[in-house]
């Protein structure tokens, strides 16, 4: 496979922001301050666009699941947890300054932006590429500082002591908290290996330089599982079969190292067989979180699984790899990490805390190790909005899969007239009750479906005069503009199953009879 897929659209990050902003999805943070970099809050179509996809996150990993627990965890909680867990002394980027200007920037961040690869993220190597590649800074031209470290955590204060305040920190990932509660889950919910927990809820980063619309962010939100097993029994998954199949495009640490960029098609069964994944569990955790985000409409060809060399692995990492969308306007991205911790974390706990964390499987006390599979979901939202940005002709449309689409159908009266309005709210209110919905009644029938198709509602109710007559609507389709005629009486168990079912063009299975909406609407 070439390293950019040729089938990918090439929506800007300006267009794509502009729709979002102007629709209500996301709005900068603090926007009539003149706005707060790192920071977006979800306006109405993000939110529900959130939640959807956090429910669809929620049913795929715990609720249709058997082996996995669900946990919120507090934002803040004992600061020596992050010491335990590496945090504090580790968790860090380079950062260089601007000897002149004094503008800060991220070292690799920098590096890949004027496109220098770098296969290893320390500070000597980051210094070398500066100075090989003569990187000056890229405001006034000045001379760059040497890389040094900075600690990404933000800190807080609790209590009300002033003198000798307790400092403690805003969590930067989720997963700590569920190291915390493993003995607490163990006990309560009688859990036994293998087993998982999950976790959603925001994290923060004083990311260096945020960038990217929602792609760094400083406050975002993380939806985790760490998975425990039984460290004797890293290969034997017993789901594995779910996924051996699976084709994935899979660029090996090995691979970059030796300054290649083509991914290679292989199954997850053969990168097994063949080392390049070393346990089976980290593999089914691969192919799971794959076929998620399949089933939220992106397309394969858009993601590759890249591994992490080794300079770029996190301190708990053993072996790391990212699950990477394309995005037309920055490349390859991460969006999902999914790590082999290791018994690294429950270990540090257990040394820091002095509690044990151990579980007994098979009749002897084991330290579990932990795959983790860690989405972002702004990052999952960007990639779904990348792959559902669509533009025909003069027309733009968000080709989002029903499930997760912020409203399911509008509803329209032809025209505002005739008793064609009242009629149309009495379907409106029929639909609210099961559906999120909206009316709308505003300007020409043209304007309204290019609204609601530019926000991706997958179904628009035309109320019109045989309506009236015979108690037929026409449901309209966003993506081929087809019309079916659907009985009143009917609408609801029809609006049902095409949402269910995903269906995104004309089935007169379900419906009277079926038309192309007029030209020159
Ligand atoms: N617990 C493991 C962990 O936190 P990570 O790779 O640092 O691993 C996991 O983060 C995911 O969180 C990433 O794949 C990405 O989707 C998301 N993420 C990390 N930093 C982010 C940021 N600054 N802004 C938005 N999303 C971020």
């Amino acid at each position: 496979m070439t390293a950019q897929p040729s089938t990918n659209k090439k929506v800007t990050l300006e267009e794509l922001a502009d729709l979002c902003v102007r629709r209500g999805f996301f709005f900068q943070s603090g926007r009539i301050y003149g706005g707060l970099s790192g920071f977006y809050d979800y306006g109405p179509l993000g939110v529900e666009l959130q939640r959807n996809i956090l429910n669809s996150w929620w049913r795929w990993f715990v609720e249709l699941r058997s082996d996995v627990y669900g946990l919120d965890g507090s934002i803040i909680t004992h600061p020596r947890t992050w010491e335990a867990s590496g945090h504090v002394e580790s968790f860090i980027d380079f950062l260089v300054s601007c000897k002149k200007c004094g503008s800060e920037y991220r070292a690799d961040a920098l590096l890949e932006e004027l496109g220098i690869r770098v296969t290893s993220l320390t500070a000597e190597s980051l210094k070398r590429a500066i100075e090989d590649h003569g990187v000056r800074c890229p405001v006034c031209g000045g001379e760059l500082s040497d890389p040094r470290p900075f600690n990404l955590m933000f800190t807080t204060t609790v209590g009300p002591r002033r003198e000798q305040p307790l400092v403690a920190y805003l969590r930067p990932e989720t997963a700590q908290l569920i190291f915390t509660n493993f003995k607490n889950i163990v006990f309560a919910m009688g859990a036994t290996l293998p087993f998982g927990v999950a976790q959603y809820g925001k994290a923060f980063r004083n990311e260096i330089s945020p960038r990217g619309f929602l792609f760094r962010l400083r406050e975002f939100t993380q939806m985790e599982i760490e998975y425990f097993v039984n460290p004797r029994k890293l290969n034997s998954c017993p789901y594995f079969e779910e996924v051996k199949d699976l084709k994935v495009n899979l660029l090996t640490a090995e691979d970059q190292e030796e300054g290649r960029q083509e991914t290679r098609e292989i199954t997850l069964g053969e990168a097994l067989e063949r080392g390049f994944i070393t346990t089976a569990w980290h593999a089914y955790w691969i192919g799971e979180s794959l076929r998620w985000l399949w089933s939220l409409g992106l397309d394969p060809r858009h993601l590759r699984v890249r591994e992490h060399v080794k300079s770029e692995l996190a301190h708990y990492a053993v072996q790391t790899f990212d699950i990477e969308y394309y995005f037309p306007f920055m490349g390859w991205k991460e969006i999902v990490g999914i790590s082999n911790r290791s018994d690294y974390d429950l270990r540090r706990h257990q040394e820091y805390s002095g509690e044990s964390l151990h579980i007994v499987d098979d009749g002897e006390k084991v330290v579990p190790h932990v795959i983790e599979p860690s989405f972002g979901l702004e990052r999952v939202i960007l990639a779904v909005l990348t792959e559902a940005y669509t533009t025909e002709g003069s027309r733009t449309y968000l080709r989002l899969k029903p499930e997760i689409a912020p409203f399911k159908v509008a509803v329209f009266p032809l025209v505002k007239r005739d008793g064609l309005d009242t009629k149309a709210l009495e379907v409106y209110r029929i639909l609210r009750a099961h559906f999120r919905a909206y009316y709308d009644d505003d300007g020409s029938i043209g304007r309204r479906y290019a609204k609601a198709d530019e926000i991706g509602v997958p179904y628009c109710v035309t109320i019109d005069g045989q309506t009236l007559a015979d108690n037929t609507v026409t449901v309209r389709f966003r993506d081929t503009r087809e019309q079916v005629r659907v009985p009143l009486s009917s609408l609801v168990d029809t609006l049902r199953t095409f949402i269910e079912k995903g269906v995104t063009r004309a089935e007169t299975s379900y419906t009277v009879s079926a038309g192309k909406e007029p030209e020159g609407r």
